[in-house]
């Protein structure tokens, strides 16, 4: 019973409400396979595991991975002395990299939710994503409401493993309102729904103005699914997790983070 919605209707954050989602299409707790020598940050490098397919967040440009996370995991890198890399791939790819040690951090857009919770410790926030629905213009989905109605039966396309994927499945699929179409790319959820595969995208705001923007014929519906808060993500109990969050209070409270979303933001 919408029981997503219902929460964000009454403004509640989602972390509060992700406790019933154990088991739902989240990340698994990654095999261990380090053998200890290969973590990470043990030469100084900072590896920032993360899918480059998320505008502003991440993306590619001129063979360079840029984005307000990118930036702002560069500049914590540099208050830490240290050296930086950036790992791209698959969204769900990212939690078990940094639980088996192969990356440093998880930096994505990432949603802090209580699943996540059980697998990776997060930073402070920095950011806030607001979970919205794209549809093509004409749609006979004008409301997010629309999706849970009586006898609803949409093919609702996803970013795999991604909070829009989780409220999906639980809200929609699992309550016999429709079927879910995973993506590995936003990008590619929504070349399907212009091309009258799918019904709706459900991604966060950001992304989908950009995607919106560079495709004729969409719109992103008025109400909003679901409000989230982004962090980086950690191994539980990783020594990294204070420094970092230490260097990241510091950006945010010097402005800096603020600076960097507002360079790729534009303030209306
Ligand atoms: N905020 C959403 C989540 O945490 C989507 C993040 C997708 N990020 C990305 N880089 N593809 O599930």
């Amino acid at each position: 019973m919408k029981k997503y919605l219902k929460n964000i209707m009454a403004g509640t954050m989602v972390f509060a409400m992700t406790a019933a989602l154990a088991g739902c299409g989240g990340s698994e707790p990654a095999p261990a396979d380090n053998g200890g020598e290969d973590n990470a940050e043990a030469a100084g490098t900072l590896i920032m595991a993360t899918n480059a397919e998320f505008p502003p967040y991440e993306f590619h440009e001129g063979g360079e991975i840029v984005g307000i996370d990118a930036e702002v995991a560069a500049a914590i890198a540099e208050k830490l002395g240290m050296e930086f890399q950036i790992e791209d791939m698959a969204f769900d790819s990212i939690i078990p990299a940094v639980t088996s040690g192969k990356a440093s951090f998880g930096m994505a857009g990432m949603t802090v939710t209580e699943e996540r919770l059980q697998n990776v410790d997060f930073s402070d926030s920095y950011a806030t994503g607001v979970q919205v629905v794209i549809v093509k213009e004409g749609s006979a989905i004008t409301a997010v409401d629309d999706l849970f109605a009586e006898g609803a039966n949409n093919l609702v396309g996803v970013q795999t493993g991604t909070t829009g994927d989780i409220y999906a499945t639980g809200d929609i699929e699992d309550e016999g309102l429709g079927t879910i179409e995973r993506f590995n790319k936003g990008a590619d959820a929504v070349l399907a729904l212009t091309q009258d595969k799918i019904d709706c995208v459900i991604i966060d705001n950001e992304p989908a103005k950009e995607f919106v923007a560079a495709n004729e014929g969409l719109v992103i519906l008025d109400t909003a699914y679901a409000e989230e808060d982004y962090a980086i993500c950690f191994a539980k109990d990783s020594e990294l997790t204070e420094q970092v969050n230490g260097a990241l209070k510091e950006l945010i409270a010097d402005g800096t983070v603020q600076s960097i979303i507002d360079k790729y933001i534009n303030a209306e």
